[in-house]
């Protein structure tokens, strides 16, 4: 399906975590997951979407030349436009793709109009998603793709005792894609990285892009539905769970 006069939008892939809660031997985005690496499945669904026209994956350093080989060349990704090393902190990675979409501004015939950051951690990227999150962001500039919670949360004091109930309709969880205005996201971040030492000093940590656009901007950022299959792989039981749902197929 094409989009009629669909916007440039360019996907950063992030996989340059070290995935220490999955406490494994292979970092998590290359262990298998039905037999194929857990990054294949949100790079495939990437690769087929009618939304995405390119590709910024982030990796380790030291990963490029065994991701160009064995999960670009592989799996045939032709959206991959570049695979650029990321750095200590996710937001790091975030910037080191940012910096590429920054410069090649201007050789693209009308520039990158949006940016969808998602965690390869994330297999479960869907069609329907994308298209939620593009139709979201034309309007509101910054948009997430995230689901209200199902349980109850409640935030602790530092000694774990209870203090606050959120009313449950309004608490959300937060997936990725996130999606955002080129110069909107890129600005953002250009202020982070001037003061993240403030942002560290604080004890505030950048968990998410949403949180850089809103504390550093201003800007008000959109909630989407994503889905509840949209989870993130970060322990050894959320294996069993995405093979439960790849095996449902
Ligand atoms: N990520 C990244 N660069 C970092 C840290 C994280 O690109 N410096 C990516 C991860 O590869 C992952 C996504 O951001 O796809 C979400 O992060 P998370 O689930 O926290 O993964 P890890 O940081 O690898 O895991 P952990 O926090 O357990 O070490
Ligand atoms: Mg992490």
């Amino acid at each position: 399906m094409r989009i009629m006069g669909k916007e440039r939008c360019t996907a950063v892939v992030l996989a340059a975590g070290s995935g220490k809660r999955m406490e494994s031997g292979v970092a998590k985005q290359y262990m298998l997951l039905c037999g194929k690496p857990l990054i294949f499945y949100a790079l495939y669904a990437i690769e087929k979407s009618s939304v995405i026209d390119d590709c910024i994956l982030v990796t380790g350093a030291e990963d490029i030349s065994y991701v160009r080989e064995e999960i670009v060349a592989r799996y045939g990704f032709r959206k991959v436009d570049a695979i650029v090393a990321g750095g200590q902190e996710r937001y790091d990675s975030v910037y080191q793709a940012l910096r590429v979409i920054a410069h090649r501004d201007g050789k693209i015939p009308n520039g990158d109009r949006y940016v969808f950051i998602h965690d390869s951690a994330r297999p479960f990227l869907t069609e329907d998603i994308l298209l939620r999150c593009y139709e979201e962001v034309k309007k509101a500039k910054a948009c997430v793709a995230g689901m209200p919670v199902k349980d109850t949360i409640k935030i602790a004091d530092r000694e774990d005792y209870a203090v606050e109930t959120p009313e449950r309709t309004l608490v959300w969880q937060i997936q990725t894609p996130q999606v955002f205005d080129a110069s909107l996201i890129i600005e953002a971040y250009e202020k982070l990285m001037r003061d993240k030492k403030q942002f560290a000093d604080k004890g505030i940590k950048v968990t998410d892009d949403a949180m850089v656009v809103e504390s550093y901007m201003g800007f008000p950022v959109k909630l989407v539905k994503g889905s509840y299959e949209n989870i993130k792989i970060t322990t050894p039981e959320d294996l069993v769970i995405a093979e439960a749902f790849l095996g449902r197929g």
